[in-house]
């Protein structure tokens, strides 16, 4: 059983597979953390708590004379602020009366068949035949003065080795509550040292690996932009300090979440580490009136005790198959050809054509018409929000591009950045309460743009028109949906005063919205998600959009790092990946068609360039390219995927392994070299060490075992920036 509840209903254990988490609620009502890792046999765990005096960590009143009873000591599901635990806390509240107390008791439970979702947002979900068996334990806990009810909900997904966290947030008293922070999920570590892991960064330089040492510091990653960011990923692992890609105790902690987030970790003063994950607690509050309810977001948690690769398997199994929706979660979605890097903001019906046509030729499936179709936009300073299409600038109407980019065999796919406003539209000059401005204060502007306020109903029926008149008259299969700039001036006409502390939830709620309702009136539509690149690269996007621009930097070398960093959680084939020019446009650097190929086939594949510049030579490359993705289709976006270096290395590779190990695929690309060069051996990962394989770099043929022990030495380094593709064939 995946739920197992004993002690008269006060211990509960979330089986999975492989792993095993504990509560149990105390004689006092708390709700103990006592077990969260390998699995376990369900035996109550609370035994693991020592119970000690602590100075300055006080004692609730129903511990009466045992001052070895202190919250601030205990390990905990909901740790609330104010009432005697000092670490960082999961909910706060101000009552009426002005009073901050937080005290959330046990009261009652219930297991109900299937996953949970959550309200307004998106959540894992049961597969499509409801057969794969979750279930939810939800948990009520009471506030013990006010009338204030929470329940705590735990998805079990058994096969997978995932435990999902959310909670909800009840006002069943008379007056008001003003929830000051709402987090999903805290873990609580009372023994064992840990690194937390990290993926930050910047615009055209997302998802850098981090990893240090949790210590008495508070170590937070976060984001206050509106958006989950390009600066910090909401996707955190804590893992032994011993543990490496194939060994060691690992924990991931990912937010189904798109907008302000924050992900802590720190130790206490016994060495107990915790780490706490949800929306923001700055900029964030939310009146709750009597019997209204506030949802805080999933956080997706899996543990894994062999090391990092297989926390990152359960990871990417999970996001494709219980997140990831609709006709292209499993499909193979077209090779497209993306203008922006081939015209930028210069282009018309002929150009756009020309490109098609080279396109067909050599096998792309897709042409997307990326920024400048609409309104008046002939650079990034106008336009946005006039979603009507700019005939004169295109020299006809948009159905009669795509009917031609059709007539060739292609799809067609147009930019959107629903979410923006540029002051010079007519969109603003009629509406500029739509735009988020704070009266009597000049905006702050970002690419010289505004923010819409997607939390207006008006605003999201407005687009919602728009798009759907645009996609209606037109023959669009696909829709990258862009967000160009962080939020702030937070200021809503319709939510005004203290309820300015709920925009920014009430904004990403309106975008996920908008993207339902979406996808409701176009369930065949392919949406690309974007934002600058990776600015919103999360789980929660996914539900909408199966691929993700991953980074606006195309440069390949930059790429191993992004794509290495984004592959922790998210799968292979939800990283949008193009074959762009060189000198590459952002980084100027000079890398060989092959390699810029290879690295984008382990991606969702595409070209990003003007291919009728192209050498007849490249040309046949690109051929070769479409080939190899259909080729390895299978290995690279719905096989095993294997770290085989870290970064910083002489060289960085990776491999796909089929389900059936009948198949590896690995790519090594080389990203410097020395004169007089050391060799460059390799490791191999995943094959069945009982079957044989033909290696295609020298033709031997071994043991899956022999070759994951001995690896492989090429029989020549490659050049600077050169790549390779090897394949391990059973015979
Ligand atoms: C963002 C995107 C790019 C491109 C431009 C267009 O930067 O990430 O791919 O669409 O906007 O303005």
């Amino acid at each position: 059983m995946a739920i197992q509840v004993e002690m008269d209903g006060r211990l509960f254990n979330l089986h999975t597979k492989d792993s095993t988490y504990q509560m149990v609620a105390d004689q006092h009502g708390i709700l103990l953390h006592t077990w969260y890792g390998k699995r376990i046999d369900g035996e109550n765990l609370a035994d693991l708590i020592f119970h000690a005096d602590v100075g300055f960590s006080g004692n609730p009143p129903e511990a009466g004379e045992n001052r070895k009873y202190s919250l601030d000591a205990l390990p905990q599901e909901l740790p609330s602020d104010g009432v005697g635990d000092y670490r960082e806390s999961c909910i706060s509240l101000v009552h009426e009366d002005g009073s901050m107390a937080a005290d959330f008791r046990f009261e009652s439970y219930e297991i109900l068949p299937g996953a949970y979702q959550v309200k307004g947002m998106p959540a894992l979900y049961d597969g499509a035949q409801g057969a794969d068996g979750s279930m939810t334990l939800v948990i009520n806990m009471r506030e013990r003065a006010s009338k204030v009810a929470v329940q705590l909900l735990y998805g079990v997904f058994e096969e997978e080795n995932v435990i999902t966290r959310a909670l909800r947030v009840e006002n069943r008293g008379e007056s008001d509550v003003i929830l000051e922070k709402c987090l999903s999920c805290c873990l609580d570590f009372q023994f064992g040292e840990y690194d937390m892991i990290t993926f930050s960064g910047r615009h055209a330089m997302e998802r850098g690996f981090e990893r240090a040492r949790i210590r008495h510091a508070r170590q937070e990653v976060g984001s206050r932009r509106g958006t989950s960011s390009h600066q910090y990923n909401p996707s955190v692992i804590l893992c032994g300090p011993d543990a490496t890609e194939n060994f060691g105790d690992c924990y991931g902690l990912c937010l189904v979440y798109s907008s302000n987030f924050t992900a802590s970790a720190q130790m206490d003063q016994r060495g107990q580490t915790r780490a706490v994950m949800g929306i923001h607690p700055e900029h964030f509050s939310f009146r709750l009136k009597k019997g209204e309810v506030f949802d805080a977001p999933q956080v997706i948690l899996s543990y894994s005790d062999a090391g990092l690769a297989r926390l990152s398997h359960q990871y990417h199994k999970i996001l494709r198959e219980h997140m990831c929706r609709g006709k292209y979660q499993f499909a193979r979605r077209p090779v497209l050809l993306n203008n922006w890097e081939a015209t930028y903001f210069n282009f018309n019906k002929e150009k756009l054509t020309a490109l098609a046509r080279q396109a067909a030729e050599l096998g792309i499936e897709m042409l997307v018409l990326d920024d400048g179709w609409f309104g008046k936009r002939e650079d990034d300073n106008s336009g946005l929000g006039d979603w009507f299409v700019n005939e004169k600038k295109l020299g006809g109407t948009l159905k009669e591009l795509g009917e031609e980019i059709h007539a060739l065999g292609m799809k067609f796919g147009l930019w959107f950045e629903p979410e923006m406003i540029s002051e010079d539209s007519d969109l603003y000059r009629a509406h500029p309460d739509w735009a988020l401005t704070i009266p009597g204060r000049e905006p702050n502007r970002s690419r010289n743009q505004l923010v819409l306020d997607m939390s207006r109903e008006d605003v999201r029926e407005y687009l919602f028109e728009r798009m759907t008149d645009i996609l209606e008259h037109a023959p669009i299969d696909y829709v990258k949906w862009d967000a160009n700039r962080s939020i702030c001036d937070i200021y809503s006409h319709v939510y005004t005063g203290d309820r300015n502390g709920e925009v920014y939830h009430r904004f990403v709620l309106g975008v996920y919205d908008l993207l339902e309702k979406l996808l409701t009136g176009f369930p065949d539509l392919l949406l690309e998600g974007c934002s600058g690149g990776g600015g919103r690269f999360d789980a929660a996007m996914l539900y909408y959009s199966p691929q993700i621009w991953c980074s606006d930097n195309t440069d390949a070398v930059n790429r191993l790092s992004i794509q290495y960093g984004t592959s922790f959680f998210y799968p292979v084939s939800s990283m949008g990946a193009h074959v762009s020019a060189v000198p590459n446009h952002q980084t100027g650097r000079v890398t060989p068609f092959t390699t810029r190929g290879h690295v984008a086939l382990s991606g969702s594949f595409g070209y990003e360039l003007d291919i009728n510049k192209m050498t007849e030579e490249e040309k046949e490359l690109v051929k070769g390219q479409i080939a190899d993705f259909y080729k390895y289709y299978s290995l690279t976006h719905e096989g095993t995927y294997y770290r085989l270096t870290g970064l910083n290395e002489r060289f960085c590779a990776w491999e796909f392994v089929d389900e059936e190990k009948d198949h590896a695929l690995e790519t090594l690309v080389m990203t410097s070299r020395e004169g007089n060069p050391l060799p460059v051996h390799t490791t191999v990962k995943g094959l069945s060490p009982e079957k044989t394989y033909r290696c295609s770099e020298n033709g031997h043929v071994r043991s899956g075992r022999t070759w994951m022990n001995s690896g492989l030495t090429l029989s020549r380094v490659p050049r600077e920036y050169e790549s390779v593709l090897i394949e391990w064939t059973a015979v």
